[in-house]
């Protein structure tokens, strides 16, 4: 299985990583623990070695999935945790309001100052039931703490082996240039896919520039680049997609008529999904080290690992993005 270095550091992650927010159930309506857990080690099994998820998915619920899930195969999976949002405090920058799966109103903050960042390692660790996180991530930007506060929190840890390596998402390229000045960042997590991919020519390609790997979340658009979404699929109470403006009737018929039109052809020709298509052809782009595929259950796992052994033409890689491209955004 092709490895991909993850910046300067000696992780080494296939091309495909499991992506842990929806079995976290928020945001997403809800989760089924078995299934998640049977996911996660059908991924594994299906050769993908890396696991991306966050403290605030599901309030400690992916964190704890996950580490239930690899309890007895921890060698054979290097794990992606985030920190920097809050929902157990009310300090902070204020993020977003939410609600928890009973409906509880949740608010959401940003935090990434030094206690804040320690604290929350040591509770990370304690969910995943691990004594080291390969990669740790701050979640999104927190401009109240000085670059050198969280820079310095986050080497702390390097240096004590409680973490293998640093990121950053959702950070422009100037924010990671100054975090530069205080120590190394091995890898930034933007948005992109075929239908978002603002980001390429910005801090993809000035991450790739400075030797700092990039990992993509929401490379299906959380489904609707798998062809499998419908105008008549009904999402549940709870459900993000339910107001995500690519939802909408007409973007979704957009969407699929391109997908059958010029992608359902190239798909067919290496005996590959759409999913598939849309996976390898992201880890093709320039700059982009690995995918972050969100998966729910073990047949998602299974043709989300496949996309791996698929291997597009230029012509091919070309043709999907001249139509991708061309679909004006919502
Ligand atoms: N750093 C950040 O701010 C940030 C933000 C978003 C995501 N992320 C990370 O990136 C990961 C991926 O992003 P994402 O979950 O937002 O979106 P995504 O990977 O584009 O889509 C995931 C969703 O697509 C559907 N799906 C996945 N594989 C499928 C398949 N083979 N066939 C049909 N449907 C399939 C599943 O939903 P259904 O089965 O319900 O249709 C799944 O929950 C997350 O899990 C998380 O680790 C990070």
């Amino acid at each position: 299985m092709e490895l991909r270095q993850i910046g300067t550091s000696d992780l080494r992650a296939t091309p495909i990583v499991f992506g842990a927010w929806a079995i976290g159930g928020w945001m997403w309506g809800g989760t089924d623990d078995e299934k998640a857990v049977e996911a996660i080690n059908a991924a594994i099994d299906a050769g993908i070695n890396a696991i991306d998820t966050a403290a605030v998915y599901g309030f400690g619920h992916s964190e704890r999935i996950v580490g239930e899930a690899i309890q007895n195969r921890r060698d054979e999976v290097l794990v992606f945790t985030k920190c920097g949002l809050r929902w157990d405090h009310d300090g902070g920058q204020h993020h977003f309001d939410s609600e928890k799966a009973d409906g509880e109103p949740v608010e959401i903050h940003r935090d990434l100052s030094r206690d804040s960042i320690l604290w929350e390692c040591e509770q990370s660790l304690e969910r995943l039931g691990i004594d080291r996180i390969d990669l740790y991530q701050c979640h999104w930007p927190h401009e109240d703490t000085p670059a050198e506060e969280t820079m310095g929190a986050l080497v702390e840890l390097l240096d004590q082996g409680l973490i293998g390596a640093i990121g950053v998402s959702n950070f422009t390229a100037e924010m990671i240039d100054e975090f530069l000045s205080y120590g190394p960042i091995h890898c930034s997590q933007p948005k992109f896919s075929l239908l978002s991919h603002e980001h390429l020519d910005g801090v993809i390609a000035w991450c790739d520039e400075h030797d700092i790997a990039t990992i993509v979340y929401s490379p299906l658009e959380q489904g609707l680049l798998t062809g499998k979404v419908t105008v008549d699929r009904e999402f549940a109470e709870g459900d993000q997609r339910r107001d995500r403006p690519w939802y909408t009737e007409e973007n979704v018929r957009r969407v699929n008529a391109v997908l059958d039109q010029v992608m359902r052809p190239i798909a067919e020709a290496h005996g590959a999904t759409l999913a598939q298509t849309t996976l390898a052809w992201t880890v093709r782009a320039p700059g982009i080290t690995c995918a972050l595929a969100g998966t729910r259950n073990p047949d998602q796992a299974l043709e989300n690992a496949g996309a791996m052994d698929i291997e597009l033409t230029d012509e091919e890689f070309q043709t999907i993005k001249d139509a991708f491209w061309q679909i004006e955004g919502p």
